[in-house]
């Protein structure tokens, strides 16, 4: 199934590391982050789960649960975690699917038959709390991913949930954003009292709100 940014992320329910679960139940009102890993016992993904495990507070802190998978079994999971707390320093904290049939990795399109025909590439996908698709990302096996980019655009979505507002390219927390394209000057009026600057009509620049 090919799921796109807007889409209602697909529900399905799951053996996990915690339990089973239903995955927009679990999700509730809250943001959530899905990423896949393509193997148990593998050493990119042993660093990257470590690396999850050590920015928990920093999802947690933006209302964003984070849930892993790979095709491997819980039990399997369960044995790996050991490693990951031994050589990353940090036991996994946050639920990791058993998908050995692929239900949820089919679901998703995780599997890329002409990189590999059995593991997943490393998809993430952030979801808001309207179920929608919000971001995706897939790298290939080979290159672990940068999850303060994922906390960077997270803060970026919540962002621009809640103003009428675009963040410009490199943007991180606290610099000027964009007026986005659909607000008129007369709209913009209203919405930013204390101003901005134009650099272009179509490039109108001011702090970012709320800070
Ligand atoms: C890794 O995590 O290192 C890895 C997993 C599957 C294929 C290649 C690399």
């Amino acid at each position: 199934m090919t799921v796109r940014l807007g889409d209602i992320a697909p529900n399905f329910d799951a053996t996990t590391t915690e339990g089973d679960l239903n995955f927009h139940d679990w999700l509730g009102d809250s943001w959530g982050v899905l990423f896949s890993h393509p193997k148990d016992f593998t050493p990119v993904c042993t660093t990257e789960l470590g690396l999850v495990a050590k920015l928990k507070p920093e999802f947690d802190k933006r209302n964003v649960k984070v849930i892993g998978l790979s095709v491997d079994s819980v039990d399997s999971h369960g044995k790996w975690n050991a490693d990951i707390e031994e050589t990353q320093g940090t036991a996994v904290n946050f639920p990791v699917i058993g998908d050995s049939d692929r239900k949820v990795s089919d679901l998703y399109d995780m599997i890329h038959p002409n990189a590999n025909d059995t593991l997943t590439v490393r998809s993430v996908f952030v979801i808001g709390p309207d179920k929608k698709v919000k971001l995706q990302i897939t790298y290939p096996a080979s290159t672990g991913r940068n999850f303060d980019e994922i906390l960077r655009v997270i803060d970026s979505l919540q962002l621009t949930a809640k103003h009428k507002v675009a963040t410009p390219g490199n943007w991180k927390d606290g610099d000027d954003v964009i007026i986005g394209s659909s607000v008129s000057d007369e709209e913009a009026k209203e919405l930013f009292p204390n101003g901005w600057t134009t650099v272009k009509p179509y490039l109108r620049t001011l702090p970012q709100p709320g800070k």
